[in-house]
């Protein structure tokens, strides 16, 4: 049966989604399953991994339905997941020996503290373009040795092994045959060297943490293992591209020239400019970061982090019940006619880039008898396109390289009066992409690259460059005005500790 799709798989924080590509690079069927998110302790985030594994087999189960596709008919797979999360098993069994600890997850910030008091910072941040924070894996490592004495003596013993959620679910796929990472996952875990471009040895013995529980680090676009499971009937479809998601986006977005920046509004906003073949040390606070490693080169990038974006659109929604749906806000936000400013500094846990203050929480300032949900509403989201601005300045500081242009996707980013101010705040074009799902997007082209389905990626560029456009259109003084407003309101929310 001739080979007809690629499948992709999209692992993310809250859901996982599976799109099958044809030939033309357009989705033919989609499938997504939303799943359990663990709160044990406030300000922790853990995931079951079984959980996750079998949302991921459900959502497979559902394009191959949707689409009536037999597992013949698929060339390759592609696995883009949530990074960071850091998962360890019983390498016989497959059994987790503990929650998948989240990104977002706090948990580990005295190990970030214990870190940061011995000094290692400049070393760290010189191996792996990192700052020291709980949001990185080595830190999740760390504290499930520190915490379960028995995870760690089973680890030195070669017992177990360590992934982030690509690893996780290729070894699932390929029943335990293989244990592989990519270069961009590998770059987030504060144990990868990113100029050596290999575990560093030296961060391993600091740490504590056994060589032996770690993956094989490997190209973004390569064979990377055959499936050989029932849900494929047997058939040993090859998994032949992996990608940190945002790095995937990085890609479907076809920003592959240096200076190219793209935001990715999904539950947190990352955003990534192409730095080109030398990493950039932001003296910044961004991250640098591996952005893919294809054809035998390493492109890097530089990182803003934002932890918490789409989530607070959610949070308005279940939390604080002022919305049923997401795109409620779009309209909410326009019917604010007054000049009455809220600003809400949305750090539920904490802040990313460029502050990397760990203790921070939310905090919303401007409030008067006469605020209205509205406003309140128009605030939330503004503070995604105020943060995005925070990012934008810096990476441009950092880089030497002016941005004139910022690629959109995601979620969120489907919202236009978010768009129109972030153009607007940016002083600068924004583009968002007919094709949202840029992510699903660039790991197919990675996977169908090196299968041979696709030979390039000039098709993928033609989709991605289908776009809608925002220009500013606020005159630049009332701009700067609002965004100093913005400024004060996150130092004010850094300075209370309480
Ligand atoms: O670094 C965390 C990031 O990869 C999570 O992405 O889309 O699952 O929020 P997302």
């Amino acid at each position: 049966m001739k080979q007809k799709y690629i499948l992709a798989i999209d692992q993310g924080t809250t859901s996982s989604r599976c799109i099958l590509f044809n030939k033309n690079g357009q989705p033919y069927a989609t499938s997504q399953k939303e799943f359990k998110q663990i709160f044990p302790q406030p300000g922790w985030v853990e995931h079951d991994p079984i959980e996750i594994w079998n949302s991921v087999q459900n959502v497979i189960a559902g394009v191959l339905i949707e689409g009536d596709v037999q597992p013949s008919e698929i060339a390759a797979i592609g696995i883009t997941n949530q990074r960071e999360t850091t998962v360890l098993w019983d390498k016989q069994t497959g059994e987790p020996v503990y929650h998948a600890i989240v990104w977002q997850s706090k948990q580990s910030s005295s190990v970030a503290d214990e870190w940061k008091a011995l000094g290692y910072e400049a070393l760290i941040k010189e191996k792996t373009g990192l700052p020291i924070d709980s949001y990185f894996s080595a830190t999740k490592i760390k504290w499930l040795f520190d915490h379960h004495p028995s995870i760690k003596k089973r680890a030195e013993n070669g017992e177990l092994l360590f992934g982030t959620i690509d690893t996780w679910l290729l070894w699932k796929l390929t029943e335990g045959k293989s244990h592989k990472t990519d270069y961009t996952n590998a770059s987030r875990t504060m144990l990868f060297n990113i100029h050596e471009l290999t575990w560093d040895q030296e961060l391993l013995d600091l740490f504590g943490i056994p060589r032996c529980l770690l993956p094989e680090v490997c190209s973004n676009t390569e064979i990377f293992g055959y499936t050989d499971d029932y849900l494929f009937y047997g058939q040993k479809i090859p998994i032949a591209g992996m990608a940190g998601d945002q790095q995937a986006a990085l890609i479907g977005q076809g920003a592959f020239e240096k200076g190219t920046v793209k935001n990715t509004y999904g539950t947190g906003a990352f955003i990534l400019m192409n730095t080109g073949t030398q990493p950039i040390i932001s003296t910044n606070g961004l991250l640098t970061t591996i952005g893919y490693a294809i054809g035998g080169e390493v492109t890097y990038a530089l990182e803003g982090s934002i932890f918490v974006a789409g989530s607070a659109i959610q949070w308005l929604r279940d939390g604080l019940k002022l919305i049923d749906d997401a795109q409620d806000t779009e309209i909410a936000a326009g019917s604010v006619t007054d000049s009455h400013q809220i600003y809400v500094v949305p750090a539920f846990t904490g802040l990313g880039a460029p502050y990397w203050d760990q203790e921070a929480r939310g905090a919303i300032f401007g409030i008067t008898r006469g605020t209205t949900k509205e406003q309140l509403i128009r605030g939330t989201l503004e503070s995604l396109a105020y943060q995005t601005c925070d990012v934008v300045r810096t990476m441009a500081q950092d880089a030497n390289l002016p941005i004139s242009l910022l690629k959109a996707d995601g979620g969120a980013s489907k919202n236009n009066f978010l768009m129109q101010f972030q153009a607007d705040m940016l002083q600068t074009t924004v583009k968002r992409p007919l094709f949202l799902e840029t992510t699903a997007l660039g790991v197919a082209y990675l996977a169908g690259i090196a299968t041979g389905f696709w030979a390039d990626f000039d098709q993928m560029k033609e989709i991605s460059a289908q776009v809608e456009t925002f220009e500013p259109q606020m005159s630049p003084e009332v701009s700067a005005n609002l965004y100093e407003g913005w400024q004060e309101a996150v130092e004010a929310t850094m300075h209370f500790k309480h």
